[in-house]
């Protein structure tokens, strides 16, 4: 560690606190650099990421066909106004709707932004046909931090001190179908659901739930939304997280990986849901704009290849089985849970201090639900950085838990 290095993390440190909301709860750390897996922070340090920016940094750090995407669209043109046709717009659009089994795409520019449009154009389906715009989801779920996604969002630690708040929500217990049929009234429009929770804890939804859930929607007539920001885009070993469930949503909104980095969010629908938006219903200045809409177009087309979804699911089951196996009998693990890369490690007691150790070991995690020490690798993470991670994630469990 050289003493220079370190004040320039300190300038950094007081920078933000001077300066910058404080909102974030930051690791002390800045990261400057990445490379594949692995990223540098001011001193030098190396870790290995496997957090993934959250699950955006699908195809890791510096891929050079995202690289080349992005020198080369900003060297053509970097925007220009939805009142112009784009060119890359269109080339990603039909490389997801081609992947998909939904017909038409908007884009937009963050995870929030794709809710807060999907359940817009619900509403307005819905108030179309007479019915009301009520949306029903599910307790520990994550939607986003604008004021209609917090509605719809299943944690009440978010929406303290925000009076008052819109209106048109009900948020009942996850993967329960008795509870959400009993939920649906002639107000509801649709039923808006996670396939796996990533903020509320790695939790997958159960194979009938969802397709409880479809019928449900297709007696009552209203619209199944899946929100796939964290666990679409190749996470589950699908392009889409539905297809790992094999029940098909009427919209989908995803964000995150489908930029691997660079800011994108996108609402799919069926035809004869998005036909509710007529022209001037909906719009962004930057969504879709050919920066990144080029930028996606490289991350989907290398993300959709068979084979590169293939082992994400392989290696996705070697994770999680490596990890049961070396903590077997460690009583402070309750279970490992997840699909294809998209993992919950879930603790008795807090995972904060095994997280942070993980850090000094050179290994990027992070704890949500309190108990769940989290991995978002990069879709393309190596066998052995998955065993190496479970090496560390061991011994820092024992570590920090010393009786078990
Ligand atoms: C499932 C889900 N939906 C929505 C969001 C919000 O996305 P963003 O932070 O891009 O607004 C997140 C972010 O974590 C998420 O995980």
């Amino acid at each position: 560690m050289q003493d220079t290095e370190l004040e320039k993390f300190d300038e950094i440190m007081r920078m933000e606190e001077k300066y910058h909301f404080q909102v974030y709860d930051r690791v002390p750390i800045a990261l400057v650099r990445g490379e594949g897996t692995k990223v540098y922070d001011t001193e030098g340090n190396e870790y290995l990421d496997m957090l993934g920016g959250i699950a955006v940094n699908a195809l890791g750090h510096g891929h050079p066909k995202v690289v080349e995407a992005i020198k080369r669209q900003s060297d053509r043109l970097i925007h220009c106004s939805n009142i112009y046709y784009i060119e890359p717009q269109v080339r990603l659009a039909k490389l997801l709707v081609e992947g998909c089994d939904l017909d038409r795409v908007f884009f937009c520019n963050s995870g929030t932004e794709a809710v807060e449009g999907a359940i817009k154009l619900a509403r307005k389906w819905g108030n179309k046909k007479g019915k009301g715009g009520r949306v029903i989801s599910m307790e520990g779920s994550f939607h986003g931090r604008t004021l209609v996604s917090l509605m719809a969002t299943g944690q009440e630690k978010y929406k303290k001190d925000l009076y008052p708040l819109p209106e048109g929500f009900k948020v009942v217990p996850f993967n329960d179908i008795d509870a959400i049929a009993e939920a649906v009234d002639d107000d509801t429009c649709a039923v808006l659901v996670e396939p796996v929770q990533g903020e509320g804890g790695i939790v997958p939804a159960d194979r009938g739930y969802l397709e409880g859930l479809r019928k449900l929607c297709d007696k009552e007539g209203i619209l199944l939304i899946f929100d796939e920001i964290q666990c679409g885009m190749g996470r589950l070993g699908y392009l889409f997280a539905y297809q790992a469930y094999d029940v098909v949503p009427d919209i989908i909104t995803i964000a995150k990986g489908l930029g691997a980095g660079f800011p994108i969010g996108a609402i799919l629908a069926r035809d004869e849901v998005s036909s509710a938006f007529e022209p001037g219903d909906h719009g962004t200045t930057f969504g879709g704009n050919p920066l990144a809409t080029a930028t996606g177009a490289a991350v989907v087309s290398t993300i959709s290849d068979e084979k590169f979804l293939r082992r994400i699911r392989e290696h996705g089951i070697h994770f999680r089985m490596k990890i049961r196996s070396a903590l077997e009998g460690v009583d402070v693990v309750d279970h490992v849970r997840g699909e294809g890369l998209m993992v919950g490690v879930v603790l008795r007691k807090s995972g904060k201090e095994v997280v942070s150790r993980m850090l000094d070991q050179g290994i990027l995690s992070n704890c949500t639900a309190d108990t769940v020490i989290r991995f978002l690798p990069p879709l393309n993470v190596r066998v052995e950085e998955m065993d190496r991670t479970v090496e560390v994630l061991a011994r820092c469990i024992r570590e920090v838990y010393p009786d078990g």
